[in-house]
């Protein structure tokens, strides 16, 4: 979109998580500023670390990263560039462990997850995390323990807010019986609605939902994409028709694109100011859906 005035993230709306922390919609998913494989340092770090500055300049005040990113990498960087934060809301997660690039464990045993919330927290260096969310539910733990553990550090101040990733309405509903479920980050996007009824079910109960990959890892943002047609139309580029889609699909819905590139995250803010007309946003629906039906089916 070829816009002169700085693109700014509060032209997305806010929304208030857990009822009581304001922060502009779109946010920043910060795990593309580590290497390749998410492990070890970026391959710039000058570049990375001028993508996080540039962050609050663009209204940009909700960060999405995890102890595992790098692991460690993101949230250090995260400290360079931007401590003491201001008014950003860093959301941080445990619940994964690295044992090399592009490898993801679940570990949810409580102590760990605990050890894990106050090694972010030290990293960050903040006395309280404002967001910790649980990475992944352990299918080998008593998911009751893993819950207990993140209702002793709300008890304990460790972290101001709780929320879940990669779950089902009932595994939200089941960890509310600890604490208050302030979010969920589940993958979403026009392409993959896997998560269409948790995503209804958080709209209804004030839940922020995150969705991670809402540029289906870069596949969206490329030309000739589903978007091109409607991107052509309205002026703006498919990264934007794509993240303004899911900005309008829900007033829950906090988008955290992903990237280490300032070009790149200049562009994903402007896609706050793109607005989508009733007409297209139902053309990118069912277009969205028919592909995430044919993928179904070829799977099949
Ligand atoms: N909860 C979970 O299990 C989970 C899993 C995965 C991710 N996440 C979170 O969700 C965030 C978003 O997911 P994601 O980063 O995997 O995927 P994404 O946001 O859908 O896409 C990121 C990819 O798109 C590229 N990209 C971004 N903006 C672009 C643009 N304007 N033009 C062209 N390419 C562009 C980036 O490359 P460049 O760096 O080259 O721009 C990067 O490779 C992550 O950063 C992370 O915080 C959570």
């Amino acid at each position: 979109m070829t816009n002169t005035v700085t693109p700014n993230a509060a032209q997305s709306g806010t929304f208030r998580i857990g009822g009581d922390l304001s922060v502009n919609r779109l946010g920043f998913g910060a795990m593309r500023i580590t290497g390749e494989g998410i492990w070890g340092d970026p391959a710039d770090r000058e570049e990375a670390l001028a993508t996080l500055r540039r962050l609050p300049e663009l209204g940009v005040n909700f960060i999405d990263t995890a102890d595992s990113y790098g692991p460690a990498v993101s949230e250090e960087l995260i400290r360079t560039a931007l401590y003491p934060y201001d008014t950003v809301v860093i959301a941080t997660k445990a619940g994964l462990t690295r044992t090399g690039p592009d490898v993801w464990v679940p570990l949810g045993r409580p102590e760990y997850l605990k050890q894990q919330a106050y090694l972010s927290r030290r990293r960050l260096g903040v006395d309280r995390i404002d967001l910790w969310q649980l990475h992944r539910i352990d299918p080998t733990v008593p998911r009751d323990e893993q819950f207990a553990a993140v209702r002793e550090l709300l008890d304990e101040g460790v972290i101001r807010h709780a929320g879940l990733s990669e779950v089902g309405i009932e595994e939200i509903e089941a960890a509310r019986r600890f604490f208050p479920v302030a979010t969920v980050q589940n993958l979403y996007n026009l392409v993959n609605r896997k998560s269409e009824e948790v995503l209804d079910h958080c709209e209804r109960e004030q839940i922020g939902f995150i969705p991670w990959y809402p540029l289906a890892a870069g596949g969206l943002a490329r030309e000739g994409s589903v978007l091109g047609e409607v991107a052509r139309r309205v002026g703006g580029t498919p990264s934007q028709v794509a993240l303004a889609w899911v900005l309008k699909r829900s007033p829950v819905m906090l988008p955290i694109p992903g990237t280490g590139k300032v070009k790149h995250l200049e562009e994903n803010v402007a896609a706050a100011s793109l607005q989508l007309s009733e007409e297209d946003f139902r053309l990118l629906d069912e277009v969205g859906r028919e592909e995430w039906r044919q993928r179904q089916a070829a799977r099949r």
